[in-house]
């Protein structure tokens, strides 16, 4: 077996030099509009006669607006109209209508719809100018008087108020309680662990701010580039609030400077600048400020307790796992933070539980891996906690417990190369060099400490429609209204189609990004490769038949009576296997049947049944290397090794990327992100990227990504799961992990700050 390591400096296969492979390290069919300036964001779209929006935002977390002097913003020349809850155009009063495809159980917030203000940072005005600079100007001179009412924005202050969350129709269910007998098991063992974990709120700061450029028709028909992770929810989402019908309104976000899950739901700089359009019959942009981006939705704070327990050999008798999480007072968000739990590890006797409390804040929404990033975080934690009461190698105590089976859905796995992971990234690593006791290696002035853990995520599909049309100048044009937050969608999916068809993949060009085109499932869940790649590759089949049909219907055809498995694309040719002379151009076979076109489809349909027979997932085992400064708490992440399951390899550039940057995310989980609230004001204080703290290029050394063999047509035809998010998840404990075995010390909080880390005086 041969890892797949991606060497990311090596020079790759310039576009368009013949036939392209799956797996291969293409580069980004984007990058050159990208690193020019020539794909344009949500705020970058012209407009005549433009019209600039500028939010006001609440400065109180609960109460009720008394009065919104706008006379003073009215007043500054350029000023068109200042909108607020009183005169808003009208829009829909249901909070059924404000439900978009990832809508949690609840009512949605609606922005400017009354006087209630339900969050601190809620949107309570909207200043619409001609030109920016006069909209943000005016903006600072409206005037709120608030009747304020008692707010609670304290999780851990609250806990008793938890409760359990309402169940989805569709989506979240909660965790099935349990099995066996976790807390006789737990008495009755011989080791046990029992812990309390803490994680505070992060926000997602993707580069691009939230921004709506909404360009009004002259017969009134709204084309809307929006940052969001679905046109098609963003669509439907601003028809139904506005009672507007389908055909009127078009979404575009071709281009998305990252989300993170920030962009599953319509934010609210979109209805407003809907509003203005509607209200001024002109084209409005509303763009957020960084400060702004700290006012929708973010990862939420959680509290976790976990109890283990093993014989002394380290065999697992008793898994028990709650968290309480926050969410707002409309909606019950809801992650998969405890299930986890009851997947990864053989045992008998499991207890998950999971509860909410309901704050004055907005709705938390999804980041990067939700729920695992915390949940998988609590239970690697404990497992290495675990591993010390045994005076075990933490890595033996994974592979002592290793199972194929997930013991809480009572299935077997459809695939699972997570004992490869272990291995392969063991070795990598250097593992077996490590000491055991902790405070045993050190660097100068600094303690260096080992750790791993394991890391372990959904292979989700869901629906999506692709056609694929061939031209006869040899073009081939794949569409479905899919997202590209970053990821490599564009390319990805032209890499697909083009090793499917045989066809250089210059001569592919995809395209995503708008609401008309075919339908496609929000790209969210590390989803998109398995759900639209499917139906890519299933129009791109569906094509291949219809060509092989006009190619047997040619006169003197040399492919009569052939079937698609007797025949192969290759080369831009339709060609038998070992017969050279019978063979054909894709492009001359569409001019002897006389096409000027040809078209197919494919709509796929979720794999979600196959769960009834099957446990899914992608999996990965995390090393990392740590140095820590005892005296000035400084923890530094001077190596990671992430070796990944996660079925067959799309291209092995894009998703390296996309697991060194869920480690990078994951080392800022561990050391640097956290959202602080000022609880008597109910507001969070350091909403600015000087005091919200990620990392930068100093605070990331080595990182190293395989990719173990696994491909499983159980989760996808293309054998694909999805690398989106499983790069992240475990990467926290690994950290934490490995400061206890520098430190001796455990750290049950995070991030694990300064603070946190040095040494008690
Ligand atoms: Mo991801 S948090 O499902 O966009």
């Amino acid at each position: 077996m041969t890892d797949l390591i991606a060497d990311l400096n090596a020079p790759t296969a310039p576009v368009g030099t013949g036939t392209v492979r799956l797996g291969q390290p293409v580069s980004r069919v984007d990058g050159v509009a990208k690193v020019t300036g020539g794909a344009r964001y949500a705020a970058e779209h012209p407009a005549d006669g433009l019209v600039h929006g500028v939010v006001v935002n609440s400065t109180i977390a609960r109460g009720r607006i008394v009065s919104i002097d706008t006379r003073k913003a009215r007043e500054v020349p350029g000023v068109l109209a200042v909108l607020t809850h009183e005169n808003r155009p009208r829009m829909r009063s249901l909070g059924f209508a404000f439900k978009d495809l990832t809508a949690p159980a609840g009512s949605p917030f609606k922005p400017l719809h009354d006087d209630r203000v339900r969050y601190s940072g809620q949107p309570v005005a909207l200043v619409l100018a001609e030109t920016f600079e006069a909209a943000r100007a005016a903006s600072r001179l409206v005037r709120v008087r608030y009747d304020e009412r008692p707010h609670d924005t304290n999780l851990l202050a609250s806990l008793r108020r938890a409760h359990r969350p309402r169940p989805l129709k569709f989506g979240y269910k909660p965790p099935p309680s349990e099995k066996g007998d976790a807390r006789a098991a737990y008495g009755a063992a011989e080791v046990k662990m029992d812990a309390v974990y803490t994680a505070g709120v992060e926000h997602h700061n993707p580069m691009e701010m939230f921004a709506s450029t909404v360009i009004r028709g002259e017969d009134g028909h709204l084309t809307i580039y929006d940052k969001n992770q679905s046109s098609i929810n963003c669509r439907s989402y601003v028809s139904r609030v506005f009672g507007l019908k389908k055909s009127q309104v078009t979404v575009r976000n071709p281009y998305v400077g990252g989300a993170f899950g920030s962009g599953l739901r319509p934010q609210y700089q979109l209805p407003l600048a809907v509003m203005g359009t509607l209200y001024l019959g002109r084209s409005v942009r509303v763009v957020m400020t960084r400060q702004q981006m700290f006012t929708f939705g973010h990862r939420p704070e959680t509290w976790q307790r976990v109890r283990l327990a093993a014989d002394r050999d380290g065999t697992l008798r008793s898994i028990e796992h709650v968290a309480i999480a926050e969410t707002s007072r409309m909606e019950d968000y809801t992650e998969v933070v405890v299930n986890w739990s009851g997947k990864l590890y053989a045992c008998d006797n499991i207890r998950l539980g999971y509860r909410l409390v309901d704050l004055d804040q907005y709705t938390p929404i999804d980041m990067r891996a939700p729920g695992a990033v915390h949940g998988v975080h609590a239970l690697e934690v404990a497992m290495d906690e675990l591993a010390v009461e045994l005076d075990m190698d933490p890595l033996e105590l994974r592979l002592r417990n290793y199972t194929e089976y997930s013991p809480m859905e009572d299935l077997p796995y459809s695939s699972k190369e997570l004992r490869a992971c272990y291995t392969r990234g063991a070795e990598r690593f250097g593992w077996a060099e490590r000491p055991p006791r902790p405070r045993s290696m050190q660097d100068g002035h600094e303690l260096v400490g080992w750790g791993m853990a394991t890391g372990i995520w959904d292979a989700a599909q869901f629906y999506g429609r692709a056609t694929a049309v061939l031209h006869t100048d040899g073009r081939l044009v794949v569409s479905s209204a899919a997202s590209d937050i970053g990821t490599g969608t564009y390319t990805v999916m032209a890499q697909i189609a083009a090793a499917t068809m045989g066809l250089p993949l210059e001569n592919v060009i995809f395209q995503l990004g708008d609401s008309n085109l075919p339908l496609a499932s929000v790209e969210g869940g590390s989803s998109h490769v398995a759900t639209i790649g499917s139906a890519v590759e299933g129009a791109c089949v569906e094509l291949q038949q219809k060509l092989l049909r006009l190619a047997r219907r040619l006169p003197g055809s040399p492919f009569e009576h052939l079937t698609l498995d007797q025949v192969e694309f290759a080369d831009g040719h339709l060609r038998v296997p070992g017969s050279p002379e019978r063979s054909m151009r894709l492009v001359d076979l569409l001019a002897a049947a006389g096409e000027q076109r040809l078209e197919a489809s494919h709509t796929l349909v979720s794999n979600m049944l196959r769960k009834r027979k099957w446990a899914l997932g992608t999996h990965s085992a995390v090393f990392c290397e740590v140095k820590v400064d005892e005296d000035l708490g400084t923890v530094r992440v001077t190596r990671v090794v992430s070796a990944v399951a996660a079925g067959r390899i799309m291209n092995l550039k894009t998703a390296t990327s996309q697991i060194s940057g869920g480690v990078v995310w994951g080392i800022s989980g561990a050391l640097h992100e956290e959202t602080y609230s000022d609880h008597r004001l109910g507001r969070f204080m350091n909403h600015n990227l000087s005091e919200y703290h990620v990392p930068v290029n100093a605070d990331i050394a080595d990182i190293e990504v395989l990719f173990v063999d696994e491909e499983d047509r159980i989760a996808s035809r293309l054998g694909a799961k999805g690398v989106g998010e499983i790069g992240i998840v475990g990467v926290s404990a690994a950290v934490c992990n490995a400061i206890y075995h520098a430190t001796g010390r455990r750290i049950r909080s995070t991030p694990m700050t300064p603070d946190k880390v040095m040494r008690p005086w």
